[in-house]
């Protein structure tokens, strides 16, 4: 696995301090909604990619807050450009009603925006007190620059890369940190 990386783009301390700041605003943030009004905080994660990231920001976030999965997917097996997403009900926990929730959705990456558009949808469609979005990674492209989100931990290049949460082909993940890949990992894909 090591000797498929090609070079470190974001390394797991940088991400480590990023969060520490990022996590304040957001507290902070979600903070005044709870005592400002009435509902639930509710954080939405976006299986498979955004777990890591969840894991680290959640420790991070001393409020009252439940968490509701839900799972889209845009990128089947060897893709490593979007085909247009969709959500696998299944996998999805999220509430029909969300009139007293405030809803943070959490994801790892922006790039077509294609999923976070549908995944607003969805969610604005069950009246949620108040919708933010969180996101790790936002590549420096005009389909992700113009799509609008709240929070962002860090603006990247346009290119292809896995580690903390991000996959190539479901492999990956579990790198600690953002790296890309070789080019031969991609070979006959
Ligand atoms: P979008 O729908 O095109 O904005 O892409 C969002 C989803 O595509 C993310 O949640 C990832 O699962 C996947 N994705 C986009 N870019 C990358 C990448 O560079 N590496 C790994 N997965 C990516
Ligand atoms: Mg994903």
């Amino acid at each position: 696995m090591q000797a498929d990386i090609d070079r470190v783009l974001i390394d797991r301390q940088a991400i480590g301090r990023r969060l520490d700041e990022l996590a304040k605003t957001i507290a902070e943030d979600l903070s005044a909604e709870a005592t400002g009004g009435h509902g639930e905080i509710t954080l939405v994660p976006i299986l498979t990619g955004s777990i890591i990231f969840l894991a680290d920001l959640i420790r991070r976030l001393p409020i009252r807050m439940q968490i509701r999965v839900m799972s889209v997917t845009s990128y089947p097996g060897t893709a490593t450009s979007s085909r247009g997403a969709s959500i696998e009900a299944q996998l999805t926990k999220l509430p029909e009603d969300l009139s007293n929730n405030h809803i943070l959705v959490v994801d790892d990456i922006l790039d077509s925006g294609n999923t976070l558009r549908l995944v607003n949808e969805t969610i604005k469609q069950r009246n949620p007190v108040s919708l933010r979005t969180c996101v790790l990674l936002r590549k420096t492209i005009p389909s992700a620059m113009s799509f609008e989100v709240d929070y962002v931990a860090f603006d990247i290049p346009d290119e292809f890369v896995v580690g903390y949460g991000l996959d190539y082909n479901d492999y990956y993940r579990n790198l600690p940190d953002i790296v890309t890949l070789k080019k031969h990992v991609y070979a006959g894909a």
